[in-house]
């Protein structure tokens, strides 16, 4: 019973909202528990997260400082978990909008909205979503969350050449980027600091059938 493997906080917090919201935020955070435990050793229940400055959550008491982040839409959930550096995920469901780009314009940087604006149809969806899930798992990694501030990175919008493409304060060359598409109708991303390499173990958690 995934329940029975949450803290009495986590609980609480995944009480709030609707039944399916609940259920949802249950099974997420057994999931992200079980993935930790088969990297730290151990009962996944025992193990003890704390939320960081800005509320990313972090192992209180793992010996060799795991990494990870977790994200969900929907139905789909996203667990990366490193012994190396920070990382961040993003997934999203894919849905149409009628303002796309004008959300574009007051949500992101002015090169990423113009990048989008010369699209159209199914491509400026897809520019759009690559956008979103970048920066986001970008601010996830870095665990400022939106204090940050989205215009501080610049991402690339296109399917061929994932990147960080500017960030102030930092180099964005020590950035790697993946975009995946976890499930149809969902895109996500992935963004650690350090060199590209092979994810490992890659595989989309379908909330409704756990
Ligand atoms: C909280 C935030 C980090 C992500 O929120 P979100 O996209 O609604 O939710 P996700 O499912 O992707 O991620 C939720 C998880 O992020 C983690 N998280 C919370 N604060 C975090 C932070 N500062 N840094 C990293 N991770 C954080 C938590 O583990 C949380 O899971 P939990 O509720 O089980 O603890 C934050 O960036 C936010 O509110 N974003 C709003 C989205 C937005 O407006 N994006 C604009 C387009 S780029």
């Amino acid at each position: 019973m995934a329940t029975a493997l949450l803290a009495p906080e986590e609980l609480e917090a995944a009480g709030r909202g609707t039944p399916e919201g609940r259920r949802r935020r249950v099974v997420r955070r057994a999931a992200l528990r079980i993935a930790l435990a088969r990297r730290a050793g151990g009962d996944p229940a025992a193990l003890r997260m704390v939320p960081g400055p800005h509320g990313k959550p972090v192992l209180a008491d793992s010996a060799d400082e795991l990494q990870f982040s977790s994200s969900s839409s929907d139905d789909c959930c996203l667990i990366a978990v490193t012994s190396t550096n920070p990382i961040g995920v993003d997934v999203e469901r894919v849905v149409s909008r009628t303002y796309l780009e004008r959300i574009a314009e007051t949500r992101f940087a002015p090169a990423e909205a113009a990048a989008i604006g010369q699209l159209r149809g199914e491509a400026q969806l897809r520019a759009f979503y690559n956008c979103w899930t970048r920066k986001e798992a970008y601010l996830k990694a870095t665990g400022a969350g939106l204090t940050q501030g989205l215009d501080r990175v610049i991402v690339s919008v296109d399917d061929e050449r994932p990147a960080i493409v500017s960030l102030d304060g930092d180099d964005p060359v020590a950035w790697s980027v993946v975009s995946l598409d976890p499930e149809p109708g969902f895109t996500a991303a992935v963004v650690w600091r350090g060199p590209p390499t092979p994810i490992r173990d890659a595989a989309p958690l379908d909330l409704k059938n756990n």
